[in-house]
C-alpha cells in the first residue's frame, strides 16, 4: 500500500512544478495560484509525539463546577456571536451564544445528535446564560436535524451558519450533511434578547467530489463521513472572508491510498508502514471564499488534510494573533488512524500565511487534552480571540466512579499562545465568554 512512486499532489511536485515553469521563463498564474493554495499536511511523524504534559493537561471538573444552563436539555457544542471581524459581539450590553440541543427526555445522549436543534442563550455578565430559546423554526429549517455551527452579525442582522445534516424528506436518517445558512433580526429589552429568524433558510455549498468527499465517495468505509460545521472568518490580513469546515479528503474510498508526505520525513517513511485500514482515514480542513454576497461561496482545496492519521478535524477555527494564523480543530481518540494513540482533544496549526504552510503547534498539534483519569470530561472546545477556550461537559467520571454525561457549558480555560507553542495556564470556575 505504501508507494513511494505514487504521484504527489503535495508541496514537492508543486515545487517542482514552479521550477520547471520558472526554467521555461513563464510564471504561470494557474501556477502561482496553486502554490498559494497548497494543502497542509498533518503526517503520522508529527502525531506519533502527541503526549500529554502539564501545559496541554486541562485540570479535571470537579462536580461542583457543573452548573446546568438548561436542566431539560442535552447542551453540546457551542458558539458565541461575534461581530464580523471575530471579536465576541455586545448587543446593548447582551452576549449571545448559540449549542446544540435536544430534549432529555426519553433521549439518551449518544441519540442527541439524531434529533439536533440549535437554541440560543444571553447573557449580560459572560458567566450566568440565560435560555432565549430555539433560534429559528425547524420546521424551516434545512435537514432532519442541524449540526454546528458560527453566528456572525452585521449591521443589526445575524447570520447564523449551520450543518444541514440527512433531509426532511428522508425516511431513515442518513448522514449527508450541507452547510446552510439563516439570517435572524435580534431585538433586546430589560428582560433580555429575542431573535427572529425571517425563514430565508439557504443550502450554501455540498461536497462536490472534487476538492471534498461525498457522502456516496465515502462508499460507508471510514468511521464517520463529514463535510460540516461551517465557521465565517474575515482574514485581517487581506480583508477577505472565508467558511472553514470539516470534510474529507477527495476521492472514492476503496482508491485512496497513503502517500510518503502522510508519513512524514524520509526516515520516518523508511522506518515505519501503516496498518492497511490507514487508508481510510481522511479528515480535511476544509475552506470557501465569499463571493458576493453571503449566500455565495467557492470551495477551495482544504488548508489541512490528515489522511491515514485521522478521520475527524471537527468544527475547525481561527485566531489570529500578530503575524501568525492560529487554526484550531478538536478530534477524537477513536478516530485517529489504527497505528496512532493519541486522546480526545484540541488540536492547532500556525502557519503565517492563511493557506499555509501550516506547522502543528508543540510539535504534535496537541493543545488541550482532557486528564489521563477522566479522558471524556470535555468535547468541543472553541478558542475565542483571547485565549480563552470554551467547551462542554461530555462524559465525566463522578466522585462515586459513575460516569454521567455532563450536557451543559464546562469552566472555561485560558490559553497562552507564543509563536508556535501553547499552554494552560487557567481555568475559570464559570463557563465564561470574555
Ligand atoms: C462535534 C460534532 C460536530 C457536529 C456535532 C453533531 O461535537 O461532531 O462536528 O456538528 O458534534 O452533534
Amino acid at each position: 500500500m505504501k508507494n513511494f512512486l505514487s504521484i504527489l499532489k503535495r508541496k514537492a511536485v508543486v515545487t517542482t512544478a514552479l521550477a520547471t515553469t520558472l526554467v521555461a521563463g513563464s510564471l504561470s498564474t494557474q501556477v502561482q495560484a496553486e502554490v498559494d493554495e497548497d494543502t497542509s499536511v498533518w503526517s503520522w511523524e508529527q502525531a506519533d509525539k502527541i503526549e500529554r504534559t502539564d501545559e496541554n493537561t486541562a485540570p479535571q471538573i470537579s462536580e461542583e463546577e457543573i452548573k446546568d444552563i438548561a436542566p431539560d436539555l442535552h447542551v453540546w457544542d457551542t458558539w458565541p456571536l461575534r461581530n464580523r471581524d471575530g471579536s465576541v459581539a455586545r448587543v446593548n450590553g447582551y452576549k449571545v451564544i448559540f449549542s446544540l440541543t435536544a430534549k432529555k427526555e426519553g433521549v439518551t445522549p449518544s441519540e442527541r445528535h439524531g434529533i439536533a436543534k440549535i437554541r440560543y442563550f444571553y447573557s449580560k455578565d459572560g458567566k450566568s446564560w440565560e435560555m432565549g430559546g430555539l433560534a429559528y423554526d425547524p420546521e424551516q429549517a434545512l435537514g432532519s436535524r442541524q449540526w454546528a455551527g458560527s453566528a456572525m452579525i452585521d449591521d443589526g442582522k445575524v447570520n447564523l451558519f449551520y450543518t444541514a445534516t440527512g433531509r426532511k424528506s428522508n425516511e431513515t436518517k442518513t448522514y449527508e450533511q450541507r452547510l446552510a445558512k439563516v439570517s435572524a433580526d435580534i431585538e433586546t429589552n430589560k428582560d433580555g434578547v429575542e431573535l427572529t429568524s425571517n425563514g430565508d433558510h439557504e443550502i450554501l455549498l455540498e461536497a462536490d467530489g472534487e476538492h471534498y468527499q461525498t457522502l456516496e465517495q465515502s462508499e460507508g468505509k471510514g468511521v464517520i463521513y463529514s463535510f460540516r460545521d461551517p465557521w465565517f472568518f474575515q482574514d485581517p490580513k487581506s480583508g477577505e472572508e472565508y467558511l472553514v469546515f470539516e470534510g474529507n479528503s477527495a476521492g472514492t474510498a476503496s482508491e485512496q491510498t497513503c502517500q510518503p508526505a502522510n508519513y512524514g520525513s524520509e526516515s520516518f517513511q523508511q522506518t515505519h508502514d501503516a496498518p492497511e485500514d490507514a487508508k481510510l482515514y481522511n479528515g480535511a480542513v476544509g475552506i470557501a471564499k465569499k463571493g458576493e454576497d453571503l449566500s455565495d461561496w467557492n470551495l477551495q482545496k482544504p488548508i489541512l488534510e490528515a489522511d491515514c492519521v485521522n478521520q475527524q478535524l471537527e468544527r475547525p477555527h481561527f485566531m489570529v494573533k500578530g503575524n501568525q494564523y492560529y487554526l484550531f480543530t478538536i478530534t477524537h481518540k477513536f478516530t485517529f488512524a489504527p497505528q496512532i494513540t493519541a486522546p480526545d482533544g484540541l488540536y492547532g496549526f500556525t502557519s503565517d500565511s492563511l493557506h499555509g504552510d501550516y506547522k502543528p503547534l508543540n510539535d504534535s498539534g496537541l493543545v488541550i487534552a482532557n486528564p489521563e483519569n477522566d479522558p471524556l470530561q470535555a468535547y468541543s472546545w472553541v478558542v475565542l480571540p483571547h485565549g480563552e477556550v470554551s467547551s462542554f461537559v461530555n462524559k465525566y467520571n463522578t466522585e462515586d466512579g459513575e460516569q454521567k454525561f455532563g450536557g451543559t457549558l464546562a469552566p472555561t480555560l485560558k490559553l497562552s499562545v507564543h509563536k508556535d507553542e501553547t499552554k494552560i495556564v487557567n481555568e475559570s470556575k464559570f463557563p465564561k465568554i470574555k
